[in-house]
């Protein structure tokens, strides 16, 4: 069969709306992720539910009915029909961990690494986040959603439907806020679904450094002054903190993450990054939602996450990128009963990739993962790790209708063709989100990629 995404659909697709009952056909599996709706721990990340012959019927924005299509199609005569044309079928991609609001790149400091300084020393030298933090605060809110908004589709044309954003290069009251509000205006404006983090505790700016008294003057106007803010405008759902030996302690995060605990929102670290300090176990002790980064977890970390409801977002972009041979011991996490979740780690300094099925290539070929289990990580528990696995992230009766269809005919060809664009359609709640009229431009598919049947 000769797949060609140049057109699928029916007429009227760009005019479709929420009620409009939407009914896809002809996908050669549906991968449903189908099950609890919450993180899978260890074993329960083997069974990514995929299903052949299957049609998905759409109402109201939610998975309405799922089975043979000449069992479904008589209630759905009404529905435009998507034809999946012999591709899979999935739940859109949940990209829980990105810094995707900033403003330039920095692709000085990627030769700089080959030449032998490390992420850290970079920083000290004021480069790294502090570079992008200089910048940010130069440039307007509409700068900067005009500069994220495009990154975004790039995100969404790879299959990514859920998008966490966190802000963090800004890091005074002023440019946290202003952060957050262009996250907030993405969110309105742009077709992904995004979740907002407030990460002010990303790095001590250079302004509050040279001194003890300063560095607790940073705490406290985060503590004091901005989460308030950041809480009382309604505009944060996480609390994220750079938790480092170099950057922050492990008393400083507890301080900033109690702190927005009791204000209300859900807590996450990037903990273990670089070296092992305990991030991990402060984690679970917090009931974090996630842990994220993990390349450094002590043995005593990994049982404490796998012991606790914590998610392990692991970063393997990041890793490669950083050119840093050691990758975060997912197998050991998967064995020991931890969920693990997969994410970009989106960023202008160590994770500049757009490119979500990427991640997969790596969760198996570098982290040794199963397929299963890089699929489970980017939808379900990347979903329980934003606290959405009751809304996204499967495809089953009553969830939202967050779907990506790829152009492959088996889903082991999605980390298997490593590096391509094989996305060729998504949608957010039934709406069109990586719009399926444009794939035959955007998406020069290997011509050597055959459905397999
Ligand atoms: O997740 N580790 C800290 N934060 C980001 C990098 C941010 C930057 O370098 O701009 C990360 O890797
Ligand atoms: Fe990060």
């Amino acid at each position: 069969m000769q797949l060609s995404y140049s057109r699928i659909g029916g007429k009227n697709s760009t005019a479709m709306t929420d009620s409009k009952p939407l009914l896809f056909v002809n996908a050669s599996q549906v991968v449903t992720c189908a099950g609890p709706a919450r993180a899978r721990k260890g074993n329960e990340m083997r069974d990514a539910g995929i299903l052949r012959n299957t049609a998905v019927a759409v109402s109201n924005g939610r998975i309405a009915m799922m089975g043979a299509a000449r069992d479904i199609e008589h209630a759905y005569s009404d529905a435009e029909v998507i034809d999946c044309r012999g591709g899979v079928l999935m739940p859109g991609l949940v990209d829980s961990h990105t810094h995707a609001v900033f403003g330039k790149p920095r692709f000085e400091e990627q030769e700089m690494r080959a030449g032998g300084l490390e992420y850290l020393e970079i920083a000290a030298r004021g480069g790294g986040i502090h570079a992008s933090v200089r910048d940010f605060r130069e440039r307007s809110e509409e700068e900067l959603y005009d500069l994220a908004a495009p990154r975004i589709r790039e995100l969404a044309s790879y299959g990514t439907t859920t998008l966490e954003i966190k802000s963090g290069y800004g890091l005074s009251v002023d440019d946290e806020l202003k952060a957050l509000r262009v996250i907030g205006r993405l969110a309105e404006r742009q077709p992904l679904r995004i979740v907002a983090t407030w990460m002010g505790a990303h790095e001590i700016p250079q302004d509050y450094r040279g001194s003890d008294e300063k560095r607790a003057a940073f705490l406290a106007m985060l503590v004091n002054d901005l989460l308030p803010k950041v809480v009382e405008q309604g505009i944060a759902r996480f609390a994220d903190v750079f938790c480092e030996p170099g950057v922050f302690t492990i008393e400083e995060t507890r301080r900033v993450l109690e702190a927005a605990g009791k204000a209300g929102l859900g807590l996450k670290l990037h903990a273990d990054e670089l070296k092992p300090a305990g991030g991990a176990e402060l984690a679970a002790s917090l009931k974090a939602t996630s842990a994220d980064h993990l390349a450094a977890i002590s043995e005593t970390g990994i049982h404490a996450l796998a012991r606790s409801d914590t998610v392990a977002t692991l970063l393997p972009g990041t890793m490669l990128f950083l050119g840093k041979a050691k990758q975060a011991p997912a197998r050991a996490l998967i064995d020991a009963g931890a969920a693990v979740a997969l994410a970009t780690d989106f960023n202008p300094g160590t994770s500049p990739t757009v490119n979500f099925p990427l991640m997969l290539t790596l969760g198996v070929s570098q982290l040794r993962m199963s397929l299963a289990e890089v699929v489970i990580g980017a939808t379900v528990n990347g979903a329980a790790a934003l606290r959405l696995a009751g809304e996204t992230g499967q495809i089953a009766p009553g969830f939202a209708a967050d779907l990506a269809l790829f152009a492959i005919g088996d889903v082991r060809e999605l980390p298997y063709w490593y590096g391509a664009r094989l996305c060729v359609g998504s949608w957010k709640a039934g709406a069109p989100c990586h719009p399926y009229e444009s794939v035959g431009k955007l998406n020069p598919r290997p011509p050597e990629v055959v459905p397999t049947g």
